[in-house]
This record gives C-alpha cells, structure tokens and sequence, in this order.
C-alpha cells in the first residue's frame, strides 16, 4: 500500500484520538497533514508535537492564541481558525484522505469541500449525510470522491457488500445494542439523569453520540446515513436490538443468505478498515473470543419507548429538508438535556415538536442546508424555553 496523506477533523475527540492511534502504530503509511479540533488546545498541542501537521484549525482567534503559546518551538505547524479555517484543514493541504469525525453539523462544510475536490472521505460524521446527503452524494458522484464509513454499522455493511452484486441485496441490517435504557420502563425511562445515560454499556464514544444512543436517535440518523451510502430505500433498511455489540451490521441477499462482520466493540477496527481497504492493518486490539461471549441475541425495536427512531424513519421518508431539521434539533435538545435543561424524555418530544412546525421544502444548495439547520436550532431552542428548559 502507498503512503496516505490525512486530514484528520475532530482529532481530539473520541473518533480523533483512536484514529491517531492507529495511525501511530503505522506512521510511515499515513503521515497527518492537517489536525482540526474545536477549543480542546493543549490536546492538539501534544497531537501535533507527536504527528507534526503543516495546519492546525481551531474554532475560533481565541483559541489559536492560546495554542500558539502551547506548541513546542521549532515546530512549523501553520495554525489557522473559523470555518475558513477548517477549509484549508480539509481541502488546502494536500491530504488524500479526511477522516471527519467532528461532532454534529459543523462536520458538514469541511467535509462537503473535501468531497467536491475530490479528496477521499473516512466518514465518522453521520450528520454530514443526514442533513446534506443527496448533495454530498451527487458532489462524491462528480468529483470521484470516495465515501468510505467509519460507522461500525456501515463499515460492516461496507464490508458485508464488498465482490457482491448490489442487485442480489434484498435487505441491510443495521444492529442497535439498544443502549443504557433498553430494559427500562416508560416510568424509570422518565428519570433518566445525563450521567446515567453517558454510561454506554459496550461503546466508549463522545457525549452527543452516547445521548443519542440512549434514544435510539442515533439509530434513526444511521438509517437515514446508510439510505444515502447504500442507495437503498427505507423499507430495505431495518434495525435489529442486539445487546452485546458483536455483530455489527448484516446484509441480507436474495437467496436467503446473511453477511455480516463481527468483532468486538472497538471503533479503531472500522477506523483501521475505512483507512487501509481493501488491505488490512494488524491492529494491537483485544481479539473476539466467540466461545466466551457464548450468546448472541437479537430483538425488534420498541418504537413505542424509543420514538426518536420511528421520528428518524419518517423524517428520512419526507426526504427534503425534514432530516437536516431533525438533525440540528436534536443537536440542540440533546446540548440541553446535557446541562440539565430539558429531561430525557424531552429530546424526542422537543425534536418532533419543531418537524411538526417544519414545511418541508427541498435543499437545492449546502446554503440551503445551514438555513434550515438554523431554523430549526431556533425553533428547538423556542420550544425547550416554553417547556422550562433554560435554551
Ligand atoms: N465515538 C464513536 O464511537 C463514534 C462512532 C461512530 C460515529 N461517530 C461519529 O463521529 C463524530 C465524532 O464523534 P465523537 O464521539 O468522536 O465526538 P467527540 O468525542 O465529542 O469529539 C468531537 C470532536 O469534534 C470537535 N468539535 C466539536 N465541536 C466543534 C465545532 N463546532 N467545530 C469544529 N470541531 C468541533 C471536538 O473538538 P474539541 O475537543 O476541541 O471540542 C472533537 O475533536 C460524530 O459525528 C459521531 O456521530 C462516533
């Protein structure tokens, strides 16, 4: 395999820090151009000492200062901020592959400029899809961008697809583990505080990613990423409950065969995967003993306590703008569950307070998307300040 150039955005965040992991254990292959975090400054300044990037972004001036005074001298990093910033961290610097993996919708322009000139795209950052897909597919379909997902789902269905024939799928399934909750009643789901649902019981991720875990939000945006990635409809997509997290996705085939990829929970194994494919890395990870996990078990979903993934099925349907408004809401709501100002049961209801407000309309540019993005930040916002929550 030749040497990869990355971009890698979100680098101090979950996703950032076992990409570079994995990129320590096989530096000679993936020499980092570009590091891009938010206001996390001295985790970049000991990054960058370690990966030596030619660009650094940051959120805003503020935080450039700062990290300024923290990078070791000698060191030729150009540092850079605000959404230009994040630009020539993506698209300016020369990378053959990003690897976004930004929270939330700030992903989507850095991620979008890397797909429209062409540079391939390891795709941790499913609201880039859920909000923008049908650009962001139509731009990769021009420029010859490859998306590869670092999803542990898509990953698996990725892998699941690769030699076969697209026409021979009947269905993909996408395995949920269910999250802290599953097991709960609608009585105890009411009590449910931040800090008990930032304890995943099988994924160690972010904290937006393991708020909409607990909902099955993220669920609901991994059907609508997968509906994009895979170019199939909502009713060849299903979601299957498996708690242990071993099997991380399947694709089910017209002759009645299931293919799907096992492994245990550990995201540098697609993140190894979406770098390196077709070739694989030797990973240092705990291997999967199948003797000792002994059981795997699978159930339907319940949509009657976890609504955000019924909410995402029929958002992803209406197709247009309603997933970009879903998306943002629910950016917004679960920020304020996260401090205490909505509870857990009102991140759905705020969500499907604002798509039932939502006219759905088509999004014929990315300015279109960051519009509808911001109405609906704002109605989510409006909705929790009139349901007690502090926006
Ligand atoms: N964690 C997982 O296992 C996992 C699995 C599959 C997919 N994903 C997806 O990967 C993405 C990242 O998840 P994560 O769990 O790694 O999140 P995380 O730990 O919260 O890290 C988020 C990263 O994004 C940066 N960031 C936050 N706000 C930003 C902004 N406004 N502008 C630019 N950068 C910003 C953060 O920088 P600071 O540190 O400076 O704030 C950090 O580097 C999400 O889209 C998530 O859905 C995650």
């Amino acid at each position: 395999m030749g040497v990869k150039k990355l971009a890698i955005l979100g680098s101090t965040g979950s996703i950032g820090k076992s990409t570079l992991e994995v990129v320590a254990a096989h530096r000679e292959r993936f020499p980092v151009v570009s590091l891009a975090a938010a206001r996390s400054v001295e985790e970049l300044a000991r990054q960058a000492a370690l990966f030596q990037p030619q660009v650094l972004a940051v959120l805003d001036k503020e935080a450039a200062d700062k990290l300024k005074t923290l990078l070791p001298p000698g060191l030729k990093a150009e540092v850079v901020y605000g959404p230009q910033g994040y630009l020539q961290a993506a698209a300016g610097c020369g990378a053959d592959m990003v690897l976004s993996a930004m929270v939330g919708a700030a992903g989507l322009l850095p991620t979008y400029a890397a797909i429209k000139a062409g540079i391939d795209v390891a795709l941790a950052n499913k609201e880039t899809l859920v909000a923008a897909g049908e650009l962001v597919m139509a731009a990769a379909r021009e420029s010859g961008s490859a998306i590869v997902p670092v999803d542990s789902e898509h990953s698996a269905i990725y892998q699941s697809l690769m030699g076969n024939d697209p026409a021979g799928v009947r269905r993909l399934w996408l395995t949920a583990s269910g999250g802290p909750f599953w097991s709960f009643t609608k009585e105890q789901l009411a009590g449910v505080t931040p800090e008990m649902a930032l304890a995943h019981p099988t994924w160690s991720m972010g904290p937006k990613i393991t708020i909409d875990s607990a909902t099955l939000m993220n669920k609901g945006l991994e059907v609508i990423e997968a509906h994009w990635l895979f170019d199939r409809g909502y009713d060849d997509i299903k979601v299957v409950i498996h708690p242990q997290s071993v099997v991380h996705s399947l694709v089910e085939y017209v002759d009645g065969s299931f293919l799907a990829q096992l492994g245990l929970p550990d995201m540098k194994t697609p993140i190894a995967f979406a770098l390196a494919h077709p070739q694989r890395l030797a990973l240092d990870t705990p291997q999967l003993n199948l003797a000792q996990v002994a059981r795997l078990s699978f159930e339907e979903p319940d949509l009657e306590r976890f609504p955000a993934l019924g909410l995402a099925f029929a958002a992803g349907r209406e197709g247009g703008s309603a997933p970009a408004v879903m998306n943002a809401a629910n950016e917004v709501a679960v920020g304020l569950f996260l401090r205490g100002s909505l509870t857990y049961g009102q991140i759905t209801a705020c969500v499907r307070a604002v798509l039932d407000e939502h006219q759905t309309h088509s999004l014929p540019s990315v300015a279109a998307v960051l519009e509808a993005d911001r109405w609906a930040r704002a109605q989510a916002r409006a909705w929790a300040e009139s349901h007690g929550g502090a926006a």
